[in-house]
């Protein structure tokens, strides 16, 4: 059970052929800057997947929750994460040069980020902006 945590977005990426889970992400809402992260499984590497689900879930950052910047580090020695990151739409930025991961270990970090001018929170209600005629997210 993933425990209860209102700044933490879950999103599940479902092979359509089959229903089954192939990847996760998650957006971390309760970090400044907002911060973006993801796993595909390991038998479903290398086929876009990973693409797909970062870029749709950039754009439901951006344009539903109103995100104007994402930030996602990933290791240096990380080269299936860096090409992901890259293939995604992401863009290098400037960030630690360590960074020490919940399990205690520390690695060499590289920083990415999103950024979107024109982030709109989607909810009706809670809509700072007209939705009317805003390009696409850059992806
Ligand atoms: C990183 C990860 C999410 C990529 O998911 P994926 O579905 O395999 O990625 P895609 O198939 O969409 O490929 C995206 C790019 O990565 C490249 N790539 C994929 N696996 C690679 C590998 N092992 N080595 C080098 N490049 C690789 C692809 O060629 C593609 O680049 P291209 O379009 O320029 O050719 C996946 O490998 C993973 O879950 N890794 C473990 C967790 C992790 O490292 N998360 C990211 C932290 S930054």
């Amino acid at each position: 059970m993933i425990p209860r945590d209102l700044q933490l977005l879950h999103f599940a990426g479902v092979d359509r052929a089959t229903s089954t889970m192939l990847g996760a992400m998650t957006v971390e809402l309760g970090k400044d800057p907002v911060d973006i992260g993801g796993i595909i499984d390991i038998g479903r590497r290398g086929q876009r997947f990973g693409t797909e689900l970062l870029r749709t879930v950039r754009v439901i950052a951006h344009r539903h929750y109103g995100i104007p910047r994402l930030i996602a580090g990933c290791e240096a020695s990380n080269d299936a994460g860096r090409a992901w990151l890259t293939r995604s739409g992401l863009t290098r930025t400037h960030g630690p040069d360590t960074h020490t991961l919940p399990n205690g270990r520390r690695i060499q970090a590289t920083w990415w980020e999103s950024t979107d001018p024109y982030a709109t929170i989607a909810c009706r209600s809670r809509s700072r902006r007209r939705r009317d005629h805003l390009p696409p997210v850059g992806l």
